[in-house]
């Protein structure tokens, strides 16, 4: 275990962890932007710079792995006044409509210029083409405010490993795109949106984004047995988006296209609330005791003759209880699974 001094401070450091993460673990915050926990070292946004005893220049943080006896200062003048300087130049070619960008209050860019005391924009503005893709279903690209940290590429590649995106041109046209700069909707995008969750400006943005949530709810997505789980992000009883758990073993905080956007269904006006029984022909509300009476009955009346289809929504649990019934109770070993091949 490497130990480095960090502001003064004895910071003890995994094998192998880099000056930022020693240092964020020790909760001494170094300005960040490209870094992501899950998401391999990249060195793009140079905002994590800091000075090392012995190492020449402004060494990034993200990238620069912690040995032992380091002297780290990550707080001096000279630092923020390059830090400050590297988010104005960042700054130069974004819009300012932070007012009406769906990212408000929950954007990082906006909390690092407010960080680094940026209050004025003195450098002229840089006019980037506008580069708007609405093809995904699910969410939004708008490039004009991409600071091409690289996130949504890592994780593309690293976390989902689709490979639908990447840096395409060179230069001051530099974007992130997908092969031949198509459409998403036309690349190999399979919309599991850790791109989304990962870019940390309003350059994804999600196509239902009903605004800020005032609390957040703990369940399990339900569309599969895999067992991941998310945090339900209400405002009052309608749920305005997801967020992964990264606590999560199944899943590490990562979701796929249906437990990221398939939560419409619940607060959807069709969705049905009460039972409904046949009745003369047309469906019509009922209680559950009734609705259940109804289904025991007719179940008593089929022993023998029966069919179990299981899913692969269901819980490990719950097909087995289901195989249980069909065998213990409805007498008969007919009973499948939707996964079955
Ligand atoms: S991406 Fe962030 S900084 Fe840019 S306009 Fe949107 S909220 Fe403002
Ligand atoms: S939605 Fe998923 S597959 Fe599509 S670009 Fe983003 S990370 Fe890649
Ligand atoms: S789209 Fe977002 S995550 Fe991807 S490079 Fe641009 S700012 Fe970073
Ligand atoms: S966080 Fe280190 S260079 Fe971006």
């Amino acid at each position: 275990m490497p130990t480095i001094t960090v502001d003064g401070q004895g910071v003890e450091a995994r094998p192998g962890q880099t000056v930022l993460q020693a240092a964020l673990a020790a909760n001494i915050y170094i300005p960040n932007l490209c870094y992501a926990e899950d998401l391999a070292p990249y060195g793009a946004c140079r905002l994590c710079i800091v000075e090392i005893d012995g190492m020449r220049g402004l060494p990034a943080a993200c990238s620069t792995i912690a040995t032992e006896g380091m002297v780290v200062r990550t707080e001096t003048p000279a630092l923020m006044q390059a830090r400050r300087m590297t988010m104005e130049l960042l700054l130069s070619d974004h819009p300012d409509n932070c007012l009406v960008c769906r990212k408000n209050q929950r954007c990082e860019l906006q909390r690092m210029a407010a960080y680094l005391g940026i209050s004025e924009r003195r450098l002229p503005r840089l006019e980037r083409p506008t580069a708007f893709d609405e093809s995904n279903p699910f969410f939004d690209r708008d490039l004009e405010k991409c600071i091409l940290c690289g996130r949504c590429v890592r994780a593309c590649d690293e976390v989902t490993q689709v490979n639908a995106i990447d840096y395409i041109y060179r230069g001051f046209a530099t974007k992130i795109g997908a092969f031949l700069d198509q459409p998403l909707a036309d690349s190999r995008c399979v919309s599991c949106g850790e791109c989304l969750a990962s870019c940390p400006t309003g350059a994804l943005v999600e196509k239902s984004y009903y605004g800020l949530p005032d609390r957040e709810v703990l369940t399990v997505c339900t569309y599969c047995g895999s067992g991941c789980s998310l945090y339900l992000q209400m405002r009052g009883d309608k749920i305005v988006g997801v967020r992964g758990d990264p606590a999560n073993d199944a899943s590490e905080g990562h979701l796929c296209v249906k437990g990221r956007f398939g939560y419409d269904f619940a607060n959807h006006p069709d969705r049905l609330t009460a039972p409904l029984i046949r009745k003369n022909g047309a469906l019509e509300p009922a209680s559950w005791d009734e609705a259940l009476d109804l289904v025991a009955s007719k179940l008593a009346e089929h022993k023998g003759a029966f069919a179990g289809l299981a899913s692969a929504k269901c819980t490990n649990e719950e097909n087995y209880l289901l195989q249980k019934f069909t065998r213990a109770v409805m007498e008969t070993n007919n009973i499948d699974h939707c996964a079955r091949r």
